[in-house]
Parts: C-alpha cells; sequence; structure tokens
C-alpha cells in the first residue's frame, strides 16, 4: 500500500503514573477505533506492571493499527515513583528521558512498511520538555492533561497568586479566602488550594513544576481534557482565553464504553491496573442490599500513617454501614499491630476489605451507594459518571482542589479534607449513607444523566472528539 494513503499515526506518551496511564489507553483505544494508528509509549516500569496485571495485550490484538513502545524513566527499577519521592520521576524524566525520547523519534524504530511515521504526538503537558523535542524534530504535538480543569486553572493563576501576595500564605490560617482566581472567589480557601502551597516557600519543587502551566500549555497545537462542559464549563471558559484550542473529551472511560457499544464485536472488559485486581469483591457486593455500601479507596499514589490508618478503621466500624475498602500493599507507612476486636468483628459483619479492586466495575455496581475516595481525577469522574455520592480526603497535588469542587460547587458530596479523626468519620459516612443520603443522590443522579448526554451524539464531549480525530488527519 502507498505509505501516504495509511491512516496517520499517533504517538502517545502519558505520565508514567496509575491515573495518567489508565485514561490515555481509553483515549488510544477511542483513536484505533476512529480508524488511526497509534503508538503508544509507556516507561519500562509500566510496561512490566501493565504486563504483569492487566489485561491490555489481548485487548488491543483487536486493534492492528496498536503498538506498544517502551522507554526508559532513567530511574533505577527499586525506585518507589510514588507519594513522597514523586519529584524524583519528574526531574529523571526531564533530564535523562528528553534525550532517549528524541532518539526514538529520529530513530526509525516508529516506522514499518504497514505504517506512516509519526505525524502527530499526544504526550502529558506536565513533560514540557516533549513540546521542545516536538519542535526539534518538526511534528505537530497536542497536549493533554488528566488532571481536572479547576486544578489546571488553580495551576495557571500560580503567577498570579504570588503576584497578589495570596502565596506565600502571610499567617497560617488556612481558611482565608483566596480573592486572585478568577472563578473561584467567594468558596475557595488556603485549605483548598494543591498541598505544596501550604510549604511556605516558593522554592519548593512543586512550584517550579506548575509555575511554568500557564505559558507551557498554550505552546502545544491544542489541549485534551478529560472532563465535560457541563462540569466545568465556567473554569473552561477560563482556560480558554490561554489554550483557545481546548478539546474536552471525557470521561474517557465512559465516552469509551459507548463507542464499543456501538460496535458490533464486543470486547474484553478493560484493565489498565497497575495491580492484581481481586475480583471476590463483585461477589461479596452481589450479597449485598442495593445502594448500602461504602467503597473506600485512595488511589494509587496516596499513603496513610498507621494512625490515620486506625482512625479510619474505627470511623468506618462505628458508622454502622457497610464498606468495602482497597488498602492497596505499601500504602500504609508501618503495619499495625493489636487491632482491636471490635474492628475485626465489626469488618467481619460489614465489611470486606482487598488490596486493588476493579473500581470501574464496583462504582457501577448497584451495592455501591457511597464511595470515599480520595479525589484523584479519574476516581472523580468514575464517580460521577455512576452518580455516586462521594466522601472526600484529599492527598496531595489536584485532589484538594477537587474536593473543594465535589463537595461546594457540584455538591455531589462532603469534602472531609484535613482530617479524619474517628468521630468524624462516623459522623460524615451517616451523613452521606443515611441523613442526606437523598439530597446527595439526587445531585448525583442529575450529575451523571448530564455527563452521559456530552457523550451521546450531539454531545460537546461526543463532537470534541471527532473535532480531535479530524484535525489529527488534517495533520
Ligand atoms: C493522582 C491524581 O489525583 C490524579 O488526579 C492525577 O492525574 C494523577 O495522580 P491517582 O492516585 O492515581 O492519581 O488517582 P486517580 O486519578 O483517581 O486514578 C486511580 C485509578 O486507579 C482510577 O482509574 C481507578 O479506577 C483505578 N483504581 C483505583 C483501580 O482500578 N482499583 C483500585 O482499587 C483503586
Amino acid at each position: 500500500m502507498d505509505r501516504e494513503t495509511l491512516p496517520p499515526h499517533v504517538l502517545i506518551f502519558p505520565l508514567p503514573l496509575q491515573g495518567p496511564v489508565n485514561s490515555m489507553f481509553k483515549l488510544a483505544e477511542l483513536l484505533c477505533l476512529s480508524g488511526l494508528h497509534v503508538t503508544f509509549l509507556v516507561t519500562d516500569h509500566i510496561h512490566t506492571r501493565l504486563l504483569k496485571y492487566s489485561n491490555m495485550q489481548s485487548r488491543f490484538d483487536a486493534y492492528p493499527g496498536f503498538r506498544l513502545e517502551t522507554i526508559s524513566d532513567g530511574l533505577p527499577e527499586d525506585h518507589p515513583r510514588s507519594g513522597d519521592r514523586l519529584m524524583e520521576m519528574f526531574d529523571s524524566l526531564k533530564i535523562k528521558n528528553k534525550i532517549l525520547f528524541k532518539d526514538l523519534l529520529t530513530s526509525s524504530k516508529l516506522n514499518s512498511d504497514s505504517r506512516r511515521p509519526v505525524t502527530c504526538i499526544i504526550s502529558d503537558g506536565i513533560m514540557g520538555y516533549t513540546c521542545d523535542v516536538a519542535k526539534d524534530v518538526g511534528l505537530p504535538i497536542i497536549f493533554v492533561r488528566t488532571i481536572s480543569a479547576c486544578c489546571l486553572w488553580v495551576f495557571f493563576c500560580l503567577p498570579k497568586l504570588i503576584e497578589s501576595g495570596e502565596l506565600p500564605f502571610a499567617d497560617d490560617d488556612l481558611d482565608t479566602p483566596i480573592k486572585s482566581i478568577p472563578g473561584m472567589e467567594g468558596f475557595f480557601r488556603r485549605r483548598d488550594l494543591p498541598m505544596f502551597c501550604r510549604s511556605g516557600n516558593l522554592s519548593d519543587p512543586n512550584v517550579n513544576l506548575y509555575l511554568p502551566e500557564i505559558t507551557e500549555n498554550p505552546r502545544a497545537h491544542g489541549l485534551i481534557l478529560n472532563t465535560f462542559d457541563d462540569l466545568e464549563g465556567p473554569i473552561l471558559d477560563q482556560i480558554r482565553a490561554f489554550c483557545p484550542n481546548l478539546y474536552t473529551i471525557g470521561p474517557l472511560h465512559s465516552h469509551l464504553k459507548y463507542k464499543l457499544a456501538g460496535q458490533s464485536s464486543s470486547s474484553l472488559p478493560s484493565s489498565n491496573s497497575l495491580w492484581k485486581e481481586d475480583m471476590s469483591c463483585i461477589t461479596w457486593l452481589d450479597s449485598q442490599p442495593t445502594k448500602s455500601v461504602l467503597y473506600v479507596s485512595f488511589g494509587s499514589l496516596a499513603v496513610m500513617t498507621k494512625e490515620q490508618y486506625m482512625e479510619f478503621w474505627h470511623g468506618l466500624v462505628n458508622s454502622g454501614s457497610r464498606f468495602l475498602w482497597v488498602i492497596r500493599p505499601d500504602s500504609i507507612t508501618s503495619d499495625p499491630t493489636d487491632i482491636p476486636l471490635e474492628l475485626s468483628k465489626g469488618t467481619e459483619e460489614r465489611g470486606y476489605i482487598i488490596g486493588w479492586a476493579p473500581q470501574e466495575e464496583v462504582l457501577a455496581h448497584r451495592a455501591v451507594g457511597g464511595f470515599l475516595t480520595h479525589s484523584g481525577w479519574n476516581s472523580t469522574l468514575e464517580s460521577v459518571i455512576e452518580g455516586v455520592p462521594m466522601i472526600c480526603w484529599p492527598y496531595f497535588l489536584d485532589q484538594q482542589v477537587n474536593s473543594r469542587f465535589v463537595g461546594e460547587v457540584w455538591k455531589l458530596g462532603l469534602d472531609m479534607k484535613d482530617t479524619c479523626d474517628r468521630v468524624i468519620v462516623e459522623k460524615t459516612v451517616r451523613e452521606l449513607m443515611e441523613d442526606r443520603k437523598d439530597e446527595f443522590r439526587k445531585s448525583a443522579d442529575e450529575m451523571a444523566k448530564l455527563a452521559k448526554q456530552c457523550l451521546m451524539e450531539g454531545g460537546s464531549s461526543y463532537g470534541n472528539l471527532k473535532r480531535l480525530v479530524e484535525d489529527i488527519k488534517a495533520m
């Protein structure tokens, strides 16, 4: 076949973390379904774990235009790449991966008789160096951010916060309102800024990482966001003033489900997990009453102390609610000893604890009536589309911002940030699962309906994906 008649070839390079890898696989599949050729680039570390725990390989066998390629993140294999050592990964990517990324693009490794050379790069905008490389090698690049638009907008406003003297904080009152973020006046407090803003130190490496967002993101041809217009419309308008070519195409995981439902060939349920999913929780959920279970999970990166863990456990058991709790291996800083009898008894009666869940399936299960979450963006969207109200206990980054929007703007649940005292946990769980359950379920159902409409023909995410594919084809 004449090379020029072959489909355009997109190279997707996600940030090497569970959340971004997960949502970018959905994007890759959506692009494959649209007839594009896709090379998905993952770090060796992610690749090893995907091979071990996901069904990604067999899933993508269905797409002859899909290829997986690997690259080093420059860190030793035994590096944890999580929690408080995450910044080392960013440093290593910027310095070591940049060279390897350029080598890959200038080599013949990505070419073959049945594929065109790469025609467009889609990479995470936080890896700004990929844009430098794209420009060096003369390829168009589209950025993607897998965080919420509301957090991205906070990052865009960091220079303004510093200029206005709102950052660093003048004292330690975290309830002081923030005034210099347009669109967030009146409800946004210091407490709701990303955690690193509390360091009181403008030379914090996180500040260095996120301060250039407002100049970095507009450098690309466009910006893809995993969100939908009815959820973040006013904030998206603010971002558009800097990045006019926005493609809001989320929630990506559901967008893919909708597109697959319209295909004649049914495919395997998708799993891009970096941990082994424990499917026994679905059998357990099957035997629970409708909307009676609180699902508890703090995502792929958050860690908690032994003390925080015990407070949560007491609070959950004392609330009297049924609960399914994901305790990821390595997520508690030291193992608790002497578990009180009432905790093991309460858990045996009403709880189920596992190491990693098939989360999308869990949130879609009829027995789940609430989600105690760290407010990671994927988790938030997965909860939104299923109409599951949330209790938010954010750990870092965008999670502090997301949880404020969940509680105060979208009214989809309760923001419990900065505390996990057992009495508060108990009270908050009762409030969500019993006292105010009708109110939260009503607003969660309404938002879920809007999310679904965005994905249907005529909806904003549907239209934006179509536009993205057309733009890639025209490049
Ligand atoms: C964090 C951020 O908060 C996120 O917004 C940012 O983009 C990257 O860093 P993470 O802790 O991975 O991400 O949370 P989240 O974005 O919610 O992603 C976790 C993913 O893992 C979700 O897609 C969720 O479905 C999946 N998951 C989680 C499971 O499949 N099983 C589990 O038991 C827990």
